[in-house]
């Protein structure tokens, strides 16, 4: 099983719409038994909530199911239990290399690194900016060249 962990600040925005867009990715692929998902978010503030209601109704607008999920903390453990885990922004990239000091962990990466003709590095937090569209316009190409990438490295 391959383990992949989406990372914003909160984990009620950006990372669980990376999450449930990828997990429809990864289902039409066929790979649903090979591919675990999860989410997770740097900050503590909205543990156990569901997600935002901007990703929400953007997702039913793609037709994308979200049911059950629930924000969390990114813990130690999940930089070496994830292979692959993917920041929204330089600043969750720093924490999570910060939470995986010298250890062994997964490859750390930001989500548009996927997307190297992007003209943007990071994905622009719509809990400040509202714009929930451009998130999903960004996830969604750098979740499908996730894809690519991970069966490719995975022979999958
Ligand atoms: P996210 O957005 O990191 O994409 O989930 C945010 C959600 C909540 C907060 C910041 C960003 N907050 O400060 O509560």
């Amino acid at each position: 099983m391959v383990r992949v962990l989406f990372v914003c600040l909160g984990n009620i925005c950006r990372s669980p719409m990376a999450e449930a867009v990828f997990r429809k990715q990864v289902e039409e692929a066929g790979l649903k038994d090979q591919i675990s998902i999860d989410s997770a978010g740097t900050g503590h503030w909205h543990i156990g909530k569901p997600p935002h209601e901007g990703t929400r109704s953007l997702l039913d607008r793609y037709d994308v199911d979200y049911a059950g999920l629930k924000a969390r903390q990114v813990k130690e453990e999940d930089v070496t239990r994830f292979d692959y885990i993917l920041a929204m922004d330089a600043d969750n990239l720093s924490q999570l290399h910060a939470l995986a000091g010298r250890q062994t962990t997964g490859e750390i990466a930001r989500l548009l690194d996927f997307v190297p003709d992007s003209n943007v590095a990071d994905v622009p937090d719509p809990y400040f900016t509202g714009n929930f569209d451009e998130v999903y316009e960004l996830v969604n190409e750098a979740c499908s060249r996730l894809l690519t990438y991970i069966c490719d490295r995975e022979q999958l």
